[in-house]
Order: structure tokens, then sequence, then C-alpha cells
């Protein structure tokens, strides 16, 4: 690994301290830092090396995967950090910049690689890209790469706008398009799962996939984060980009290798294929849901239109459930079904694969104590596993058959702990390894595929929000949305979940 630098916009924003130095401490403790590394974090804050450093440590002290910073481990990495006050608009700012990297480059006799990372709100990543081109600190391509958090434009034209702009100044290959979803070890785990094995490959399509579901619930509310949210919403927050990108990954072909633009071609192939809705379809494809006050394991919380600065008449979705259609061979007619919501009856992360029935019941109704389709349940958090749901004889001397799971567990097969998702990704962005970065045609193509959607819900604001309490499953539509096709919508029992 080259000597590589780290500029962190927003270094003393709430991303950095929980998530990236937290990444970078354990990639430190693994080893996989070069020796001659450095971050240098920035912010409108004045403060000196020592007072940022403690911060950081905070950070990885209440949110590390493994606990509380280890002393000795923290004072051989803690000298990596340093801060820089600087205010992003400031053109001035970025001379700075450009004296500390070469200072670092002198110290080591080395070049570094250097990387920007925009950890902060979307309005400022145009500013500083062209800041960082102004001030010549992006003009050696193979050695300046930009990281982009989400959310990547807040609409399709905004989105072709920051890939215009950021094009003029980086090559596509300097670009690193964050969806952390892409990072977590499950959701890695689908292509070793789907490409690494010859069994499923047969059934892995329309003649024996019934329908598919993916299902991203969190317990947590919107909190103190409604001056993003309110203009965001569930579905520019979570479909748009982690859900979609699941989805891909669900329904992609097999890549000729596994190297960033042959797994990106397949994934944007997908979303291509995608059907689009014309605005008439939107009610009958496509449902949302605001949540209103209620109780939550104990604790009374508040309604979305009751959160801190939240819009007490706000028309933003908190929940949304689509059913998507994939137009190739491999998925024509079968049906994607998709939700995400917060403040719901429970977290959980799952994928569910329905196999079609038996062709030909050989077994009396009589004899079935349950009967359940094939199903392949790719659990991605808070249990990480991989089940598949057969039906068995249950042991006795009569012929009963029920469901029963033969299970992968990430618990009880591995003992090492998965690293976090932030981890994956900082490493491959010093490697620079784009494979699960979005590349700019994958995120236009996700924007394009939902936009009419948005512009629907835009268009007529809800009579009905909020339509669903916290703790429970979300609005009734929503489950009206998938049983009219005669399903309904599948969770782990808790005993595995929890
Ligand atoms: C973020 C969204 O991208 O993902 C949040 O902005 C959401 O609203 C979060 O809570 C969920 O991520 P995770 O890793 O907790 O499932």
């Amino acid at each position: 690994m080259p000597p590589t630098i780290f500029v962190i916009f927003g270094g003393t924003g709430d991303l950095n301290a929980r998530k990236l130095v937290p990444a970078l401490y354990h990639l430190f403790l693994d080893g996989w830092l070069p020796e001659q590394f450095a971050l240098i974090g920035t912010g409108r804050t004045e403060l000196t090396d020592e007072e940022f450093q403690k911060r950081m440590l905070d950070g990885i002290n209440a949110f590390s995967r493994t606990g509380k910073a280890d002393k000795d481990q923290w004072a051989k990495f803690s000298p990596h950090i340093v801060y820089q006050l600087a205010d992003v608009k400031n053109a001035g700012a970025y001379q700075k910049f450009g004296t500390r990297i070469a200072a670092y480059e002198k110290a080591w006799k080395a070049p570094a690689n250097v990387i920007y990372y925009l950890a902060v709100a979307p309005e400022f990543f145009p500013i500083i890209a062209a800041n960082l081109a102004e001030s010549k600190l992006a003009d050696d391509s193979d050695r300046t790469r930009i990281v982009v958090e989400k959310p990547f434009g807040h609409d399709l034209d905004s989105s072709r706008e920051l890939n215009r702009l950021l094009g003029q100044i980086f090559d596509e290959r300097q670009i690193y398009r964050i969806d952390h979803y892409l990072g977590k070890e499950t959701v890695q785990n689908i292509m070793a799962f789907r490409f690494a094995n010859a069994l499923l490959e047969p059934l892995w399509n329309r003649n024996y996939i019934e329908h598919v579901q993916i299902s991203v619930t969190e317990q947590l509310g919107v909190g103190d984060r409604s001056g993003y949210y309110d203009g965001a919403g569930a579905m520019r927050d979570m479909i748009q980009n982690h859900l979609l990108q699941l989805l891909c990954l669900v329904a992609m072909e097999p890549p000729v290798n596994f190297t960033a633009d042959e797994v990106r071609n397949r994934k944007v192939d997908v979303l291509r294929a995608m059907r689009r809705f014309a605005p008439e379809d939107v009610r009958e494809s496509a449902v949302r849901g605001q949540y209103g006050p209620g109780w939550m394991e104990g604790q009374q919380v508040p309604g979305y239109r009751q959160e801190t600065d939240a819009d007490p008449k706000s028309n933003t979705e908190t929940f949304a459930a689509v059913k998507f259609f994939v137009d190739n061979w491999r998925w024509q007619g079968v049906p994607f079904y998709v939700r995400t919501g917060k403040r719901m009856h429970r977290s959980a992360s799952i994928i569910t694969i329905q196999f079609k029935d038996t062709p030909h019941n050989i077994f009396p109704p009589e004899t079935a104590e349950s009967w359940q389709q094939n199903r392949l349940i790719i659990s991605i958090q808070p249990e990480m596993s991989i089940r598949l749901q057969v039906q068995a004889k249950r042991p006795g001397l009569d012929m009963m058959l029920n469901t029963v799971d033969m299970v992968f567990d990430y618990k009880g097969t591995y003992t090492s702990e998965a690293p976090e998702a932030y981890e994956t990704l900082l490493l491959d962005t010093m490697l620079g390894d784009q494979t699960l970065f979005m590349r700019g045609d994958q995120v236009e193509a996700a924007w394009d595929l939902i936009m009419p959607i948005l512009q629907s819900w835009q268009g007529r604001a809800s009579q009905s929000f909020p339509n669903y309490s916290a703790d429970s499953w979300g609005p009734e539509l929503a489950e009206a949305l998938i049983a009219r096709d005669g399903f309904h919508w599948f969770t782990l029992p808790l005993t595995t979940n929890k």
C-alpha cells in the first residue's frame, strides 16, 4: 500500500466520529494501513490536533464494534490524525491542505495517494470539488480520489448535474460513490453465494422463482435528522440506493469476472431492464406511509410530525413499498416487492426468494402440519444468515410433513467478527477497487426508475398521513399491495432475529 492521506471534509461531523475513524482504527489494528498514513480532519470549529484526536477517541469509545480503544494502540494510531480549520467555501483553505500534503510527502520522501472524503451536506459537494480543482489538488488522476457520501443528487436532474460537474474534474475511476450497504459482509456474500455455487443457477429464474421480497425495516425513528430527512423521505433515503442495490445483486446476470466494471455493468443492466412506471401505475404499484406516535418497547415515541424540527404538516414518507418487475428473459413476470420503513415493529433486513410450489402433491393434505413452498432467506442484519426452508418428514410413525430450515449462520460458522461496512469500503478506496461503489450511470438509472413515484407523491399530498403507528409493520395498504397477489410480507421468527 503506498503512502496515503485522507482529507476528511466534515471532520467534526457525526459520520466521521461514528463510522470513518472507528473503521480506520480497525484497519490500523488489523495491519491494513500503510505506515505512512495521515488523516487530516477538517471543519469550521477551532480545534487543536489534540482536541480533535480526543473527539475521535470518544467516537471510537462510543461506537467501535470492539468497544473502547486500547490505550497502547491508540497511542500509536492517534499521531496519524491532525486537524485543519477550514471553511470549504474559502479557496484559501485549500492552499493549507496543499501545504500539509506536501509536508507529509517531503517527510516520507515519497508521493502519497490522497483521498478527499466528502462527509458533508450535499450542497457542499460542488464547491469542494471545484475548489480542489482550482487549487490544483486534483491534478494527478493516478494519485487522487474523491469519495462522495449519499445522497447523490435529489432527483434525476440533480444527480446528472453532479455527475457532470465531478466528471469535469475527476475521471470516473477516481470517483467513489458510497452506498454503505454494499460494504456489509452479508451483502457482499450475495454475490459469493450466487456465483460460487453451481447448484443455484439452474433455479435462479422465472421458471422456479415465484417472487422476491426485499425488506429493510428499522425501529429507529427520524429523531433529530428532520433537517435532512424531510426533504428526502424513504424513497430517496433508502430505496433509490440501498434497496435497489440489493435488488440488483439478486437479479443480475453472472458477470464474466469479478472486476469493478464487469460487476457494475451487470448491475446497471438490471436497473435498465426494470419496468418504468407510468403516472397512472403509481397508485397500483407503490405505497407510502408516515408513522404516527406510539409506544416502542415500553417507551412512548413521537410521531414523525412531532420529531425535532419536523414540519407539523409534513407530507414526507417514512415508509415506502414498491412492486417492481425486471423485464428480461430471466425475470419476466416475477414480482420484486421491496419495502422499507422507520419506527417499524422490528429492525431486520431480509431478502426472501420464494420458489414455486411443487407441481404435484403426492402427500394427502392431512399429512402436512405446515405446507410451505421452498424459500431462501438471506438475512442481512441483525441476524447474519442464509436459510433454505424445505419440507421434511417429522420423526414418528406416521407420515407428517413440516417446514424446517437448513441454516448457514455466521455466528455458528465463523469465530472472527465481521468487519463494519466502512472498513471494507475505506480499504477498497485505498486499494483503488471500485467494485462496491456506485458508478455514475447506476445512480442515474436508479433515479430514473423512481422519478415517476416521487413526482406522483409530491404532486398529491397524502390525506391519510400519519397512516401507521410506531411499532407496527407499516400501513395496511402495504399489506394489500402484496396480498393482492396472494403473498404476504415475510419476517423471521423473533428468536432467530434478536
Ligand atoms: C442510511 C439512511 O443511508 O441508512 C438512514 O440515511 C438509515 O436513514 C441507514 O437509517 C440504515 O443503515 P443501517 O446500516 O443501519 O441499516
